[in-house]
């Protein structure tokens, strides 16, 4: 006799995503889909070709990497481990201006797309493609996207060290609108890289005015984190007011010693915000940061290490200071030497990461960058981190919130419909942990090692993860956008 059901996840704590407390239940898949939420025990066991214990175990959605830089690797690397193996079965790629599609290169990719891959990683004229390109790798999670307004500049400009002119611009927006048709979540910018820094408010403002009719929404790396960083929120904020979409500030911080302290008054700028428009942000759970080596960046105030080369390539997981008392030379200078090069800054304060973390506007986004051979852990461990390091061992904030801010919430934020919440009908992915031993075993030198505490999971109902191994299911696709996101 077929069974009524394909899987059945017996006795679990039950956290549905929502930030609603945990309760005892019996959860049951079928076509890929969450098809009955039951008291524990109510569900017959014979009724299911698949049972798995969940005794003390938690179960949750699967978690939502809003902000990932991993738009090649999807493709390249379809197993996606450092993601499935912490629970994440959803990432959103395009993020900070720099997006895999639509981009034709000249040459190689210009800095920050390089975080992304050499130019053979670059295959996708336009979004279209892309989307098939995912698709046709079948990775190991789903895959949603934004649009990289450093790419569009990238793909129509001849250099980047001013603004766009009307006709470049109406040839990027006309690329946003292929991209939009094609499931696009919305655009990205990264202002504070120096290729698109001297693009005015004014390009942003009328690349942006598409968004609005597709349901889509505004994301942004501030044009700066540092200093000026209310001034960076106003733009972002106005921005989102004339292009009438919501906005999301990417990886919200507070950068550099003498910004320490100033979360208070930025989450204040993001509350007072929020009385006009829809806003919110996303945080990685570490006080470091990372990206490509930048010279704005290099101070002599807190330790950067340097993650690879291309001029010096021997000095990949070397201090910077180190690097240049070694070539008696000047942190700036050593710096201009190892370029281009990625770096690692511990350059915030745990109490602003605390604040930004736990505001109610937050959402959890690792920022990992997959090409890099010394990656910051956060490519590894930014889930488990915030669910047994910030909930569990500091008590930053109760597990099921900590839940919600990486699955629910993102999912509203982002308009990924019938994904982020555990309910009858929605789409099966699912992660089981231990919320006793769950943690993050990456570390700044150790940086590639997956979780601990990941018992099982599913992915568009398939079990894709189990007992630190990949079962070989990659059972992901590309999600194109959904409804509106709720404001
Ligand atoms: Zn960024
Ligand atoms: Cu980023």
């Amino acid at each position: 006799m077929p069974h009524l059901f394909d899987t059945l996840i017996r006795c679990v704590t039950l956290i549905d995503g929502s930030g609603a407390a945990a309760r005892m239940a019996d959860v049951a898949l079928r076509d890929g889909r969450i098809a009955s939420i039951d008291d524990a025990g109510a569900i017959d066991a014979d009724s299911a070709a698949h049972v798995v214990e969940g005794h003390g175990l938690v179960l949750s959605p699967g978690f939502i990497d809003v902000h990932t830089h991993d738009d090649t690797n999807v493709v390249r690397q379809p197993e996606m481990t450092p993601k499935l193996s912490q629970g994440v079965t959803t990432v959103i790629v395009g993020n900070c201006g720099i997006s895999a599609a639509p981009v034709v290169l000249s040459g190689d990719p210009p800095d920050p797309m390089n975080l992304l891959g050499h130019a053979d990683a670059f295959r996708y004229p336009d979004f279209r493609s892309y989307v098939q390109a995912v698709d046709a790798a079948q990775p190991s999670v789903n895959v949603a996207a934004l649009v990289g307004h450093t790419a569009l500049r990238s793909n129509h400009m001849d250099r980047f060290d001013r603004a766009a002119t009307p006709a470049e611009i109406a040839a990027m927006r006309a690329q946003l609108e292929e991209a939009l048709q094609h499931g696009a979540l919305g655009l990205s910018t990264g202002l504070a890289y120096a290729n698109a820094f001297n693009a005015p408010t004014e390009e942003v403002l009328a690349l942006a005015e598409p968004l609005a009719h597709a349901g889509a929404l505004y994301a942004t790396h501030l044009r700066s984190e540092f200093a000026e960083i209310l001034d960076a929120m106003d733009e972002a904020f106005r921005i989102g007011r004339h292009a009438r979409v919501p906005v999301v500030i990417s990886h919200l911080k507070c950068a550099g010693v003498p910004n320490w302290g100033r979360s208070t008054e930025v989450l204040d700028a993001l509350d007072a915000a929020q009385r006009w428009q829809p806003v919110g942000c996303d945080c990685y759970p570490y006080t470091a940061s990372s990206s490509t080596l930048d010279l704005k960046q290099v101070t002599s105030d807190f330790d950067i290490m340097v993650t690879w080369s291309e001029g010096a390539p021997e000095m990949g997981g070397r201090l910077l200071a180190e690097i240049a008392a070694e070539w008696q030379v000047d942190l700036h200078e050593a710096a201009r030497r190892l370029m281009p090069a990625g770096a690692v800054y511990h350059c915030m304060e745990d109490a602003d990461v605390d604040r930004i973390l736990s505001h109610p506007a937050t959402v959890v986004g690792s920022d990992g960058l997959p090409n890099d051979p010394l990656p910051h852990p956060r490519l590894w461990g930014a889930f488990p981190r915030v669910l047994g390091h910030y909930a569990r061992d500091r008590e930053l904030f109760p597990l099921a919130v900590a839940v919600n801010k990486m699955t629910g919430m993102s999912a509203e934020r982002f308009g990924l419909t019938e994904r982020g919440f555990v309910r009858e009908g929605y789409w099966a992915d699912l992660v089981l942990f231990d919320p006793n031993t769950i943690r993050d075993a990456a570390s700044f030198t150790d940086p590639m090692q997956p979780a601990e505490g990941i018992a099982a999971v599913w992915v568009n109902g398939e079990l894709s993860w189990q007992q630190r191994q990949p079962t070989g299911v990659r059972a992901g696709r590309f999600l194109p956008r959904g409804a509106q996101p709720a404001a």
